[in-house]
């Protein structure tokens, strides 16, 4: 009952606020952007600290757990790599998941795309999320020491960092420079590669091309046995998926993440051009379950654990996509959306 009313306070606050902000992004003749209200929503949240663990504070009900490897994730359920903020991840993470990726980070320091590069997208009477944010991060030097002392390690849950580039150096070169600092931290940690992000001038082609992976993570396992990931996008053939499997399959540790927002139009998610500063964009949340199902579907005889993301939100997706070999799933778009969803799967689970 407490879940279901916290789910409606949170939604209807969310949905008031953002229509506000649209309001007088109007009223001032400015674009729309979604970005704004996503960070008041952000702020709001956090800044609900003296009632905390009354609003945030879920228990994970036992019997969840899961190892993969050497990780041990107290629920399936992950935050998916796309947020960097500590506050709300502990959020999340005290509501529940069983491990959070961070945003994936790049060799330099970036703003990402000019605004807007986040809105509403309306598929098919379907919610979701349209972002092409273009990557903005602090670059790797500020994050190795953002991840020193971060909060987040006293959940004793799997942290994964994902790393994206534009070439193959520059994985090998973030990996190697944060290495040193996970190591000492020594908790659970993982590496996602981000081959499938739409925004690097490169990063795609590896996802396209399963020798490139393979050079790449040939390289990594060179000197480092840490645990990866590696997430692809659901706009690649199902041929050049299951190539990059048997890739990922061929080396120790690799757990195969599928899969990313799926590149579409504005036109095609409702968004006015005129609303979007790039010509394309990452769609996400529920309009793209449907091929999460398929890709997991696709994988399911192989042998490599299988994280599911992109549209999950219930307990029915989690159920569909468990009984199709997946054992991990990713959450982003809900997250923002409704964060109950995640006691709210856990209590049917
Ligand atoms: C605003 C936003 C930013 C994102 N940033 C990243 C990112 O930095 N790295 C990454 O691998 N995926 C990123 N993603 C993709 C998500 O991790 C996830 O794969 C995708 O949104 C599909 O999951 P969902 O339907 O649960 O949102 C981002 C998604 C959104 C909506």
């Amino acid at each position: 009952m407490k879940i279901f009313l916290l789910s409606l306070i949170y939604k209807t606050v969310r949905f008031t606020t953002t229509r506000i902000i649209y309001f007088f992004q109007k009223l001032f003749f400015m674009k729309k952007d979604l970005e704004p209200a996503v960070k008041i929503g952000d702020s709001a949240l956090s800044s609900l600290q003296i009632i905390g663990s009354i609003v945030y504070d879920f228990h994970i009900p036992s019997g969840n757990d899961i190892e993969v490897f050497d990780l041990k994730f107290p629920s399936p359920l992950l935050g998916a790599s796309f947020k960097a903020d500590t506050k709300i991840l502990d959020i999340w993470l005290r509501m529940g998941l069983g491990g959070v990726i961070f945003k994936t980070i790049m060799k330099e320091k970036r703003q990402g795309n000019k605004k807007p590069r986040l809105q509403d997208a309306f598929v098919n009477n379907n919610y979701g999320l349209y972002n092409s944010l273009g990557l903005p991060g602090i670059g790797i030097k500020e994050f190795a020491s953002y991840l020193e002392k971060s909060p987040l390690w006293d959940f004793k849950r799997p942290l994964g960092v994902s790393i994206g580039g534009d070439s193959e150096e520059e994985y090998l070169l973030n990996i190697n420079f944060l290495d040193p600092y996970l190591q000492k931290i020594n908790k659970q940690y993982f590496y996602e590669l981000n081959i499938s992000c739409p925004n690097t001038v490169n990063g795609q082609t590896i996802c396209e091309n399963p020798q490139a992976l393979e050079n790449l993570l040939k390289k990594i396992r060179g000197n480092n046995s840490t645990t990866l990931c590696v997430k692809i996008s659901p706009d690649i053939s199902n041929k050049k998926l299951v190539e990059i499997a048997n890739v990922c399959e061929s080396f120790d540790k690799v757990i195969i993440n599928a899969g990313n927002t799926q590149f579409k139009k504005p036109v095609f998610v409702g968004v006015n051009l005129s609303d979007f500063s790039m010509p394309g964009g990452g769609l996400s949340g529920t309009p793209i379950f449907e091929r999460t199902l398929e890709m997991v579907q696709l994988l399911s005889n192989m042998k490599i654990p299988i994280m599911a993301t992109g549209g999950i939100s219930t307990i029915n997706h989690v159920e569909l996509l468990k009984e199709s070999g997946a054992s991990l799933f990713g959450m982003a778009s809900s997250l923002v959306l409704d964060p109950y969803c995640i006691p709210k799967i856990h209590s049917t689970l």
